[in-house]
């Protein structure tokens, strides 16, 4: 039978990875894989975490299953720490939420739930977004389409644009948004920008679903989190699919959660009965260790207050590597305006190499970066940042 199938084309990131590891020039750096690293280069689990592990791991006496769902108790202190512990949505009971393997698994069973609703709606990404949301929507058969949002020439949104393509969208489609820290391209929707969009959302009835991969990573816990609050407020269905890999460090855990908030407590608990179907039908029932963990932490007032300020440091990290390259790209390449990067938020921030720039400042100076130029600024540390910022220089001629 499996003779008949072709090789799959290569994931471009884990090809990256490889190449980076078989590099064996001491100068080279990778700025490739989304993932958090500190001042020495390494991705380490945070203090926090380690406590937590300790803890859960004393007390445990049973690895029984939990349940489709996951962990309840999880679930709901997500719901807190999404949303804010004040929010309308709690009084109403117009909250469900779910446990994901990680932010994927969280993006998945939402895109299985609007399949099962609206089998022909579309799910509008923008442009550029991250690669894995086209797998992630298209796999459960929803028809995908974009819409524009980036504007490479100044490093901002073009939000007018935006707005006069979704103004075009039939009712009942779906439309992909990142709550903060854009991947791949770091430029945020305004406050003012997410209040415009609420009455366009209403007035053409088009569903919101939110990717929150990096709360607390971009300008603040509660900041990263305003454009989700806002609609959930607002209007009367919004998905949310949040995930703990980034902003608690636990990657290979597979922590994440899907909230589904409906307009009434009935359609919820309906919409949740087929998420739990859903679940049994893909994997059955989460991990539990991570979601353990970040239960630990949100609900133990210690390990949360060590958890907010290891979150600072990451967040403030990344702002700092956002000036100081600006600062360092200013002097090696002064005839191009990179000011845009310390104006954007998150790990990621697209130089504007071409493919043929990207392939060459990998070849010649040995930095790693995904072939549409984007860089992980977190890949970026005190001695290598002058190095890069020449080798950016050099590229450009
Ligand atoms: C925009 C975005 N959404 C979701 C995720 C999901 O991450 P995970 O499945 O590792 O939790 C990521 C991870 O890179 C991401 O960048």
């Amino acid at each position: 039978m499996f003779e008949r199938l072709e090789r799959a084309p290569d994931d471009p990131i884990l090809g990256l990875m490889a190449a980076f590891r078989a590099d064996s020039d001491p100068k080279k750096v990778d700025l490739g894989v989304g993932v958090f690293r500190d001042a020495k280069g390494d991705t380490p689990v945070l203090d926090c975490v380690r406590k937590a592990e300790q803890a859960i791991l004393a007390r445990q006496t049973s690895k029984t299953y939990v349940a489709p769902a996951g962990n309840a108790g999880f679930n709901q202190a997500m719901e807190r720490l999404v949303f804010g512990s004040e929010h309308p949505v709690f009084g109403a009971e117009r909250i469900r939420s779910i446990q994901g393997p990680g932010g994927c698994g969280a993006l998945r069973l939402g895109a299985e739930l609007v399949r099962l609703a609206a089998p022909q709606s579309t799910v509008h990404v923008s442009t550029p977004t991250w690669a894995n949301h086209v797998p992630l929507m298209t796999g459960t058969g929803l028809q995908l389409a974009r819409y524009p949002y980036y504007e490479p020439a100044r490093g901002t949104i073009n939000f007018g644009a935006m707005c006069q393509a979704l103004e075009a969208l039939p009712a009942g489609d779906v439309v992909l948004l990142h709550a903060s820290c854009h991947n791949p391209t770091g430029a945020d929707l305004s406050r003012e920008q997410w209040q415009e969009l609420v009455p366009l959302f209403r007035r053409k009835h088009l569903l919101p679903y939110i990717d929150m991969a990096y709360q607390g990573l971009g300008t603040g816990q509660e900041e990263d989190a305003f454009g989700i609050r806002l609609f959930a407020a607002e209007l009367p269905e919004v998905l949310v699919a949040v995930s703990c890999s980034k902003n608690f460090g636990l990657y290979r855990e597979r922590v994440g959660v899907l909230h589904v908030v409906t307009d009434s407590a009935a359609v919820g608990l309906a919409a949740l009965s087929h998420e739990v179907r859903v679940a049994r039908s893909i994997y059955s029932m989460p991990p539990d260790h991570g979601a353990a963990i970040v239960h630990e932490i949100l609900g133990n007032e210690a390990l949360r207050d060590s958890w907010t300020r290891e979150l600072q440091g990451m967040r403030e990290r990344i702002n700092g590597l956002r000036r100081q390259l600006v600062v360092q790209l200013r002097e090696a390449c002064p005839a191009r305006d990179f000011g845009f990067i310390a104006q954007q938020r998150g790990m990621f921030s697209l130089l504007g190499l071409s493919v043929d720039e990207v392939k060459r400042i990998r070849a010649q100076q040995h930095v790693y970066m995904t072939d549409d130029s984007r860089i992980n600024i977190a890949g970026l540390r005190a001695e290598n940042i002058e190095y890069f910022a020449r080798a950016v220089a050099q590229v450009l001629g």
